[in-house]
């Protein structure tokens, strides 16, 4: 199939555009680079630089590169950010994916499979999360996301845009060529492994006195290339002329705490790791862990690394070599 990747140029979405090159599709990536990398996009794919809001350009790709489908994975995903500037989150998440679904009608593009996340659930007591507990976000980030997940289901049934809606726990790890490098880093995996680096001191954890076995908050860590094959299954599956749905994207089990992923990190780095303990950081869940039935019994799919070490190794490599690589074009 020919597919647009919105936002193909950012942490997951260049491995899902990774994934589908390797599963035989011709990939167009559109992303305004605000936060992706140029570099991140293999070579097998085309790229245009473009914004969400600008609904020329999107027709324009569409219908030149004559696309088939759509993967929207552009935008704005920084939680505390959200709350400080919502209007940011309303303009990209909610109106630049209306634009874009604009355009797809023009153009006459469907189905397409969107990046949504486990902040539409807030803080649920119920775990593992299933797709059907109550959605509560407690964060624009969360309550955008969940806005257009909302707009996908009305489209569908009043246009036929069939969707899949892909609610992403916590997204780790690298492929050998693709890492998470965001700027600020917030995200503890990456955040843990600079420390181990020596690039800084140590890192901070935000709460010790939650309801959980250590007392810090727990999380649902999955591979990004086991998250980047549940797109290209899910596309797929729209592709055979599927139902729309939505699917958690999580490796289930009971999660690892902020402690224990710390403890992986240092088993891996074989660094120490030191560690502050501080406050809660606001709007952070206890407890986060997905039920992954549904997309197991409908679509197959099953994390095939489950293992925190692995997750973390790769990352671990990833960002080793990345650093030799800059250290050897400093020197040069
Ligand atoms: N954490 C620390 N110290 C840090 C950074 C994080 O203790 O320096 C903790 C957090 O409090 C949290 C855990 O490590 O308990 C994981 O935090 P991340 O920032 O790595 O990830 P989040 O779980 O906060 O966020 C992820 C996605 C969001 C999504 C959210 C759903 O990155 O996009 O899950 O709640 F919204």
């Amino acid at each position: 199939m020919r597919v647009l990747v919105t936002g193909g140029a950012g942490y997951i979405g260049s491995v899902v555009t990774e994934e589908l090159v390797a599963g035989g599709h011709e990939v167009v990536v559109y992303d305004d680079l605000s936060k992706g990398h140029r570099d991140a996009v293999i070579d097998e794919a085309a790229f245009v630089q473009g914004d969400l809001l600008d609904r020329d350009a999107l027709f324009s790709t569409l219908r030149d590169n004559a696309i088939e489908a759509v993967v929207h994975m552009a935008a704005r995903s920084l939680v505390g950010e959200s709350v400080t500037e919502p209007a940011k989150y309303y303009e990209t998440n909610v109106m630049g994916g209306l634009v874009l679904l604009d355009a797809m009608r023009a153009a006459g593009v469907g189905p397409i499979v969107f990046s949504s996340t486990a902040a539409v659930y807030g803080a649920p007591e119920k775990q593992p999360i299933e797709e059907t507990a109550p959605v509560a976000p407690t964060n624009p980030y969360g309550e955008t996301k969940l806005a257009f997940e909302r707009a996908l289901r009305w489209y569908d049934e009043a246009y036929g845009v069939r969707y899949v809606s892909l609610r992403y726990f916590n997204a780790a790890g690298a492929t050998p060529r693709s890492g998470e490098r965001h700027d600020p880093e917030t995200h503890l995996i990456p955040l843990v492994l600079k420390v181990a680096l020596g690039e800084i001191g140590e890192v901070t954890v935000f709460g010790d006195d939650y309801p959980t076995k250590d007392g810090t908050c727990v999380r649902d860590y999955i591979h990004v290339s086991d998250l980047a094959r549940a797109h290209v299954l899910s596309l797929e599956m729209l592709a055979r002329g599927g139902k729309s749905a939505i699917y958690n994207l999580g490796c289930g089990g009971d999660g690892y705490t902020v402690r224990e992923v710390i403890d992986v990190a240092r088993e891996v780095t074989g660094k120490e790791i030191p560690v502050k303990m501080g406050p809660r950081r606001a709007g952070d869940p206890a407890m986060l862990v997905a039920s992954s039935a549904r997309i197991a019994s409908e679509l197959g799919f099953r994390p095939a690394q489950q293992d925190l070490r692995e997750i973390v190794a790769s990352a671990w490599r990833w960002l080793s070599a990345r650093r030799a690589q800059e250290a050897s074009v400093v020197a040069a």
